[in-house]
Order: C-alpha cells, then structure tokens, then sequence
C-alpha cells in the first residue's frame, strides 16, 4: 500500500516536472481535490503579509477573511464573487464589521487555477474554521471557468455590492443633469454616512472629530474657513479635497471615498440630504454654492 503511493507520488510527480506546470508544491489535481496542505502553504506565503497569518485583517487597512469569505461564500452569488476577487481584485470602499476599507487588491492571475481552489478553500473552510461539504469545494475547473470573465477591480466592487444587496449609488449618467438644491437635496444618507466613517479615517487626525482643525491642520467648518471658501461653488472645494488631501497620500483615496466625504462634509453643514447623490463631476458640482447655514 504504502510502496503504491510512493509509486503514485513518484508518477505524478515525474508528470508535474515533465509539463513543467507547478515548480512549487504538491498542488496537482488528483481525482480528489487535495487542498488542505497546499492552500495553507500558499495562502503563507500570497496573502498572510496584508490579511495576517490567520486571517484576521488588519482593521482600516486590510479586511479579515477568517469568517468573513465563509458568510460572503454562503451568500447567493457568493462563490463566484469570491472566485473573481481573488482572480480579478477588488478596489472600492468596503466595510466589514464595523470598520471601512478602502484600499486595492490586486488580482492574482498569475497563479494557477489548481493553486487558487486550494487558496480559496483555505480562506473560506481552515480560516473560518469549517468542514466542507463535499459538493462545496471550490475545484479548479471552477475557477478556469471564470479567468475569463471581464471584470476589473471596480468591476467586482460592483459585484460585491449586489451580493449583499447594497445600495450603490448609480453613477449619472453622462451628460444627465442632476439638479442639486435645497428641495432635491445634495446627497443621499448612505454617501453622507460612508462619508463620515471615511473622513474619521483619513481626515479626522488632522481636522479634528468636529473639523474644527487642531495643531496640524486649519478647521473646515470655523468662519476663518467661510471667510476664505464662502461664495464660491463647491467644485473648487472638491477638487481642491480631492487632488491635495489627504496632506502626505494627495489623491490617494478611491474617487467615490471623495465624493463620500463631500457629501459627509455638507451634511454637517445643513445641505439636506435628498434621493440623487451627489456625483464626482466638476460641472454638476459648480450648481453648489458655498456658504454658512
Ligand atoms: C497587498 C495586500 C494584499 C494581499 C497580498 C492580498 N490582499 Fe486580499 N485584499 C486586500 C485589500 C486592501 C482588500 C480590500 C480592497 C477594498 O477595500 O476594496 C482585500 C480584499 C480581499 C477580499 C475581499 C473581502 C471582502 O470582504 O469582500 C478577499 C476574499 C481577499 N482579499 C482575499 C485575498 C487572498 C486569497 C489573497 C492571497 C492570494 C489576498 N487577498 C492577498 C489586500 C491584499
Ligand atoms: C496629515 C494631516 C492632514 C490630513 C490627514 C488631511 N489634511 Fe486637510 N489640510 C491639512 C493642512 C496642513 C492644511 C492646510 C494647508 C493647505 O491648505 O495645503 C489642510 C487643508 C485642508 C482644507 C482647506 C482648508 C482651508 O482653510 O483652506 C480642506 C478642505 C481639507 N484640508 C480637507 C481635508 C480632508 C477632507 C481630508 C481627508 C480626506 C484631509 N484634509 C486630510 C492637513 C491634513
């Protein structure tokens, strides 16, 4: 029995080296997936040095898998949304639990599709402390079947979105006039409150929890900030927020987180909220006048 498998392994690892296909581990696809040690050792080795060696994020920064890709995998749609985060990436504000992310992932094509089942598997059934049942292994077949969908990172943000019925705001579109006053409103709710967390995260060390500034950045809600803004329209405020701040990483957040904390901002400034949200578009922006409510 014994000397079988060992001529077993033998055979196949002689096949592995001839089509040259795995140089890195025992990752071949036997009639039953063997996923078990090989996605641990790859999940080590591809994702531990953002989403920690168990799984468990990095709040703010990188979001945790453990539990988290098995409630996204039993969700309709969830299987496949995951197979195409890790094929395609993800890029768009996300929150899981009580924290909001806003980064990027890359996509991870350059991995096989038998080394992606097993990385998938780890993250959804060891790192969420789950028994597969049979049929709910992810298979390699599985994941070569979606390489080719056409999906970018804002693709499967998109996605995402829809598996767990989220509101999304649709952008305008082209050309459309959205009319922004005090009866339509500037904003929806969902943009102000993604906003507020966004701007606690990226803005709030500097401008204070009450943007009323503090040793290291003015205040932009205070009448030395009216003096200077008030009267003019809002595009010049956007475009200002959106190419110079955050002071050290300018124009690094995703364009919807800044559209997200304008809306957060002229929430605090008594602009009502409304059913149309406000959009990045300069032009749209310019119908908004700066001024103390
Ligand atoms: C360079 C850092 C980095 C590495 C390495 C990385 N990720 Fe990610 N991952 C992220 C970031 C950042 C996000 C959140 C993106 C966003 O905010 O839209 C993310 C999101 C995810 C999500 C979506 C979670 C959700 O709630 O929708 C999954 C699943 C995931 N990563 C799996 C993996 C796997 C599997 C690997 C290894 C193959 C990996 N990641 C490697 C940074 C990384
Ligand atoms: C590292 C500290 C820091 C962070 C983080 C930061 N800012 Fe600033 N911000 C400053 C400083 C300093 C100034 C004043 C210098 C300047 O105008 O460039 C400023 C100026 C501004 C102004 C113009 C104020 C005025 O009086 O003209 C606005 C509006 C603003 N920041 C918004 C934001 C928003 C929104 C964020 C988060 C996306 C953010 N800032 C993040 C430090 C910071």
């Amino acid at each position: 029995m014994i000397r079988a498998s060992v001529a077993l392994l033998a055979t196949l690892t002689a096949l592995v080296l001839a089509i040259g296909i795995s140089q890195e581990g025992p990752t071949t696809v036997a009639e039953e997936f063997e996923w078990v040690e090989a996605g641990a050792d790859l999940y080590a080795r591809t994702c531990a040095g953002c989403h920690g060696p168990n799984g468990g994020g990095v709040v703010g920064a990188f979001p945790p898998l453990a539990g988290n890709a098995l409630e996204l995998f039993e969700r309709d749609g969830g299987r496949e949304l995951l197979i195409a985060t890790v094929l395609h990436g993800l890029r768009g504000p996300i929150t899981v639990g009580d924290a909001t992310y806003d980064g990027v992932m890359p996509a991870w094509q350059h991995l096989s599709d038998t080394d992606l089942a097993a990385i998938l598997n780890h993250v959804v059934w060891t790192l969420g402390d789950a028994q597969p049942p049979a049929d709910q292994v992810v298979t390699p077949s599985e994941v070569s079947s979606h390489r080719e969908d056409d999906l970018d990172p804002s693709g499967v943000w998109a996605l995402r979105n829809a598996v767990l019925g989220l509101e999304v705001d649709a952008p305008a579109p082209a050309g459309a006039t959205v009319v922004y006053n005090d009866d339509t409103g500037y904003y929806t709710l969902v943009q102000a409150e993604r906003g507020e967390a966004l701007y606690h995260q990226h803005c709030a060390d500097c401008h204070g929890p009450t943007l009323r500034g503090g040793l290291h950045a003015p205040g932009i809600t205070n009448l030395a900030f009216f003096r200077k803004w008030g009267g003019q329209s809002f595009d010049a405020l956007f475009s200002f927020i959106a190419t110079r701040m955050p002071l050290g990483v300018e124009g690094g957040l995703n364009p919807t987180a800044y559209v997200d904390i304008a809306a957060f901002w002229l929430s605090q400034h008594n602009y009502p909220a409304g059913e149309q949200p406000l959009v990045g578009d300069l032009s749209q922006l310019a119908q908004i006048i700066i001024e103390r409510r």
